[in-house]
């Protein structure tokens, strides 16, 4: 099977990729397919896989699989990797990087999307790893990416369930990461800081993305670095110097006096200043 255009990868490099549609997900697709790789592309959202499977193969004249799949439902990732057996297809790289946040407090967020966050940001990782690591251990090579968030080093009074998801996610790929030294196969854990991609402009009013904010990184130049650590074997990639700080603060300052700062900060997002996406747009 003829995957892009890099001989040396073509007969052999399947990657799957969740989120795919958008963000930082679509550009981590496009290194991908710069370098020779077939990619199964899953997303919820069709258009948007659409688009970015046209891209990949107008780009770069890339094999693509795209897969509509909801992965709030818990049994999304044993049918996908049940809809790859049938297609006999080995996957190689597995991007975990599907993900949502909700806001507000605790007691007031719906209990369904909670729910939703706790099954695409923890599950869905968790259970994709379980379905495709044993088969890359068996061969001896394999990278599973996965996409935190630097708010993985911290906690957060009005996203307390999305920074404690992605403090799973990040213990998570640093365990599994350490239990499979010398193996052949290796788990890196990306931790972006604000990134602009759509995903803190869901609730856009018209829809219509915001400019970008001095503080945000570009999806692209995250995607980069987290293709160069993922490709190099590293464990953990923290995207752009302010978060390198950010996530060293959190790790040397009483998490009492970092709770207080953030609650600062998020207190103005309470009052609309800052929005996350917590009005989620319909299914597609
Ligand atoms: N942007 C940031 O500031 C930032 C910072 C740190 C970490 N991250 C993490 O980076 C990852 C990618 O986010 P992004 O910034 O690139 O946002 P994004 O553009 O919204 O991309 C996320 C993708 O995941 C898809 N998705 C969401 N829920 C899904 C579900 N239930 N089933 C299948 N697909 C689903 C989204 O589809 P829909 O469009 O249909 O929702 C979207 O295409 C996430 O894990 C996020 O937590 C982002």
């Amino acid at each position: 099977m003829l995957c892009g255009r890099m001989e040396s990868m073509a007969a052999k490099e399947w990657v799957l990729v969740t989120g795919a549609a958008s963000g930082i997900g679509a550009e981590l697709c496009r290194l991908f397919a710069r370098d020779g790789s077939c990619i199964v592309l899953v997303d919820r959202n069709r258009s948007g896989l659409e688009k970015t499977s046209a891209g990949l193969a107008g780009e770069f004249g890339a094999q693509t699989i795209s897969l509509v799949y909801d992965l709030s439902f818990q049994e999304a990732p044993e049918q996908i990797y049940r809809d790859l057996q049938i297609r006999s297809i080995e996957v190689d790289v597995l991007v975990n990087n599907a993900g949502f946040g909700t806001f507000g407090n605790f007691w007031e967020t719906d209990l369904r999307r909670d729910q939703a966050l706790i099954n695409v940001n923890i599950m869905a990782p968790m259970l994709l790893t379980k379905l495709f690591l044993p088969s890359m251990v068996k061969r001896g090579r394999g990278r599973i990416l996965n996409v935190a968030s630097v708010s993985g080093f911290l906690a957060s009074p009005y996203a307390s369930t999305y920074y404690s998801s992605k403090a799973f996610l990040l213990s998570f790929s640093q365990g599994v990461a350490t239990s499979l030294r010398g193996s052949g196969v290796a788990v890196t854990v990306v931790c972006p800081g604000p990134t602009y991609t759509p995903f803190d402009w869901h609730n856009a009013e018209d829809g219509a993305p915001p400019p970008r904010k001095k503080y945000q990184m570009e999806a692209a130049v995250v995607a980069a670095q987290a293709y160069r650590g993922m490709r190099r074997g590293r464990m953990v990639v923290i995207p752009g110097a302010s978060n390198k700080v950010l996530a060293l603060l959190a790790k040397l300052l009483p998490r009492e006096f970092a709770l207080w700062l953030l609650t600062f900060g998020q207190q103005k997002a309470r009052e609309g200043e800052v929005k996350m996406n917590d009005v989620r747009r319909p299914p597609h």
